[in-house]
């Protein structure tokens, strides 16, 4: 059965065409269903908010910057086991270790620090009915289960 997750294009790849058709591609090779995607900005506030569990770190300043720096493409995409497959595609978060063990996934190939890392997938069902609500939030995810 289908599951729904949230992907966003980060803005570091979103400021270069060639980087972000290269991710939706990745999204259209992979036959996920795209069921919502749009660009959107946020504010600071969008970003401290999104990223509350992680206040108090130290990357948390420079992540909420980054995210609030400019455009970001956000997705809903529907697949068998659609959150686990996301994350396997973009591979780990730290790009030193994602270019080393993983070079072909996402982040290994086009990530450029742990930071601007490209892209974002929810890493459990509850996370991708929250960020998904949090993007979309004219989007019924339950409702949405019900009638597949
Ligand atoms: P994301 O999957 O969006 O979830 C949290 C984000 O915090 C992560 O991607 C990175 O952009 C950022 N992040 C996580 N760990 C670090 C780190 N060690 N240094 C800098 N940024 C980080």
């Amino acid at each position: 059965s289908l599951q729904l997750t949230l992907a966003v294009i980060k803005p570091d790849a979103v400021a270069h065409p060639i980087i972000s058709d290269a991710v939706h591609q990745r999204i259209l090779d992979n036959k996920f269903l795209i069921v919502r995607n749009k660009e959107l900005q946020w504010r600071a506030k969008d970003s401290q908010s999104f990223y509350q569990e992680h206040a108090g770190r130290f990357f948390y300043q420079r992540l909420v910057e980054f995210m609030s720096s400019g455009p970001m493409r956000a997705y809903i995409l529907a697949h068998e086991d659609a959150i686990q497959l996301w994350r396997d595609i973009m591979g780990p978060t730290k790009v030193f270790r994602a270019r080393i063990t993983a070079p072909e996934t996402i982040r290994g190939h086009l990530g450029l620090t742990d930071t601007r890392n490209t892209t974002h997938g929810s890493d459990s069902v509850e996370s991708a009915c929250r960020e998904i609500s949090f993007f979309f939030p004219d989007f019924d995810v339950s409702r949405w289960y019900e009638e597949q």
